[in-house]
């Protein structure tokens, strides 16, 4: 059997909304917290709580697992589910309000925003850093330095302070030193994302090198297909409970499955598992055909409309709203992204509500079940409200090519024409 490393205890954590104060000071008093993430920070906060509301929130409620050296851990769920806030308890960001922890050996984690660093120390100090709070002597820093700068590709701007650099770089030098000071426990928040595709690849090579080397990753993502690629073991959250905890492929199907009932069941307007800063928000959802009526069962190679209801909270009206639809097939897999701003289309909202349309010729999705995430952003920088999950439609029959053919609908979700020919010599 090999030894438990990391022993989560009846973990909970109350948040006190509208009054946020003493989260702050914690984390002001962190001196290595980057001055933009305590911007973001209050940012959020400001977008998030009114002064007016005071209430408990419990972003964990008595979660308790165990993990062995050498576990490599996808923690899932939908947005809101308590996963960064489980991460940051285990990185010693926050603290539990009740429950215990307990970890054996060193952890370097990589949190939303790379926590790791300090703004004002150039990207060669905050490397030293990094390395002695993980408890490592010099020589043993230096002998890694080249390695983690190559990684990185940031030899240009190694002493340059590193709230100049954009935030690619940021991340490709927070996760190079996270992956490369040979942590026991390596803990990834989904920051991937914000790398080019290029270095997420190479991100995800060395996490898997890093689990092949017997050492424990906790790893965060919506992405259930490099979850299932990367894990063995999978840990399923939702409102802040442990729903599962069993290996990686049995936890995403019971991911997507969840994912699947809620969005029947609720009301968009009800739904509580969304983020961004609230103050527009999507309420509502529907397909319609070209007479304008409500279809839930879609046909490929017709053309739909696509509702979404919105409620403006800000009181005045707003440009430059983004809006974006992704589906996602039965796997988790995004087959489809429509984005207003590929197309150029600005869109100005009432102030308060209303409803915006998309309309789309010629459905290019093969016969399957899809799942709708539905994000608002304001001027592609503000997330107002994202919802995964937010919809779901079935797609069945209808005649794409023109000829009857379906596709292969196991093999490939996207429908497109092409001419084939032969030429003749
Ligand atoms: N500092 C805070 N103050 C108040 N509420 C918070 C704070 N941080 C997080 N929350 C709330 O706690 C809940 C859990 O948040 P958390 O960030 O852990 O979710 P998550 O599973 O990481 O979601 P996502 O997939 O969107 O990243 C959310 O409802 C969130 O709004
Ligand atoms: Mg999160």
């Amino acid at each position: 059997m090999s030894e438990t490393v990391i022993l989560v205890e009846n973990l909970s954590k109350k948040y006190i909304l509208g009054h946020q104060e003493k989260e702050y000071s914690l984390r002001h008093s962190l001196a290595k917290i980057p001055t933009y993430l305590s911007h973001k920070i209050q940012n959020f906060s400001k977008g998030k709580f009114s002064k007016d509301v005071y209430k408990d929130f419990w972003a964990l409620k008595d979660v308790s697992f165990e993990i062995k050296q050498g576990d490599r851990v996808g923690i899932i769920g939908r947005n809101g589910a308590g996963k960064s806030t489980l991460l940051k308890i285990l990185s010693r960001i926050t603290e539990p309000t009740n429950g215990r922890i307990s970890i054996k050996g060193r952890v370097a984690s990589l949190l939303e925003v790379g926590t790791g660093f300090h703004a004002e120390l150039t990207g060669r100090e905050n490397i030293f850093l990094n390395g002695a709070i993980l408890g490592m002597g010099k020589a043993e820093i230096t002998s890694k330095f080249d390695e983690i700068v190559a990684f990185a590709e940031v030899e240009k701007f190694l002493d340059t302070p590193v709230k100049r650099y954009s935030s690619g770089m940021y991340v490709r030098l927070a996760f190079a030193v996270a992956a490369h000071l040979e942590p026991e426990i390596l803990i990834v928040d989904e920051v991937l994302a914000v790398g080019d595709v290029r270095f997420q690849q190479k991100c995800l090579g060395k996490m898997e090198e890093v689990g092949k080397e017997g050492r424990t990753v906790l790893f965060v993502s919506h992405n259930m297909s490099t979850v299932s690629h990367l894990c063995s073991r999978g840990i399923l959250l939702e409102s802040g409970t442990l729903h599962a905890d069993t290996n990686a492929e049995h936890a995403i199907s019971l991911y997507l499955d969840k994912s699947y009932s809620v969005s029947k069941e609720l009301p968009l307007v009800d739904r509580k598992d969304r983020s961004g800063s609230g103050k527009v928000i999507s309420s509502s959802f529907r397909v319609l055909n070209e007479q304008g009526i409500e279809e839930n069962v879609l046909q490929s190679g017709k053309d739909y409309y696509f509702e979404i209801g919105y409620i403006n909270k800000t009181g005045h009206s707003l440009d430059d709203i983004v809006v974006s639809l992704d589906f996602f097939d039965d796997k988790g897999v995004r087959v489809l992204l429509l984005r207003s701003n590929f197309t150029n289309n600005n869109l100005s909202i009432n102030p308060d509500i209303g409803s915006i349309i998309c309309a789309l010729k010629n459905l290019p999705l093969a016969n399957s079940f899809y799942r709708i995430s539905i994000y608002l952003s304001h001027a592609d920088r503000e997330i107002l409200d994202w919802i995964e999950d937010a919809a779901s439609i079935t797609v069945e029959g209808g005649d794409f090519f023109g000829t009857g053919n379906p596709g292969l609908p196991s093999y490939c979700k996207i429908l497109t024409k092409a001419n084939w020919s032969t030429i003749k010599t």
